[in-house]
């Protein structure tokens, strides 16, 4: 992989900010799973039905810790993320699991080497947020089983144009968008959910499910 490309150096400086998660949770668990951008908040792992000696992959897994918590609920797992210093800093967390693995490369490029590979794929503020979704999604299908599952979260569609020269795009698509992209690559039972924030003048979550057909 081309590590000296704009989005990748971008990453790299965002990892490099980025603080790592607290170490236990409100309910006193070392791992868990979060979907949201708020501590203790929203739904878990079980959005992905029963994980172990499942096939996952994390599309931006960041720092680990979510797919970690897979990892110790017995899936088997893999961890792509472009910024390598992600890669370092997931691996020295985590790297002790079992059935635990973290890849620097770009979800395009590892989805498409690894056709029928998996049987869930999910991404959390992740790679699905930014890659184009007619190139991703068609991709996650194929290395996906049929029946597997792809689940990913992140912020709602907004009418804020993007700031210029931005080196990262949002895919800030309206959920009837999304619906009609999964389709078109091969999802069904697809179930479109706004997790409302915490508090009322907060913003929400939008969580997506669907199943490869
Ligand atoms: C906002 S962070 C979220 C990280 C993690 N999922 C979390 O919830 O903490 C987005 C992550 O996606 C990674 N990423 C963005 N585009 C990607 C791509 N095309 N392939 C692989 N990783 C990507 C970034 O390097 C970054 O680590």
């Amino acid at each position: 992989m081309n590590v000296n490309t704009p989005a990748v150096r971008a990453w790299n400086g965002f990892a490099q900010k980025a603080e790592p998660r607290r170490s236990v949770n409100a309910a006193g668990a070392i791992t868990w799973l979060n979907w949201t951008q708020y501590p203790d908040h929203g739904p878990d792992e079980t959005v992905l039905g029963p994980v172990e000696g499942k096939r996952v992959v994390e599309l931006g897994s960041g720092a680990g810790a979510n797919l970690a918590h897979l990892a110790t609920l017995g899936a088997r797992c893999v961890g792509v993320d472009l910024a390598p210093v992600r890669t370092v800093n997931a691996t020295a967390a985590w790297g002790h699991l079992p059935n635990l693995e973290f890849v620097t490369v770009d979800a395009v490029d590892h989805l498409a080497a690894n056709p029928g590979r998996y049987d869930i794929a999910y991404s959390i503020f992740g790679a699905v947020w930014f890659t184009e979704p007619e190139v991703l999604l068609p991709l996650v299908r194929q290395a996906l089983t049929p029946g597997g599952i792809l689940a990913f979260s992140q912020l709602p569609a907004d009418d804020t144009p993007p700031p210029p020269h931005q080196q990262i795009t949002r895919q800030h698509l309206p959920v009837s968008r999304w619906r009609a992209v999964l389709t078109a690559a091969g999802f069904g039972r697809i179930d479109c959910e706004l997790i409302p924030p915490p508090a009322e003048n907060e913003t929400g979550t939008v969580l997506i499910r669907a199943v490869a057909v």
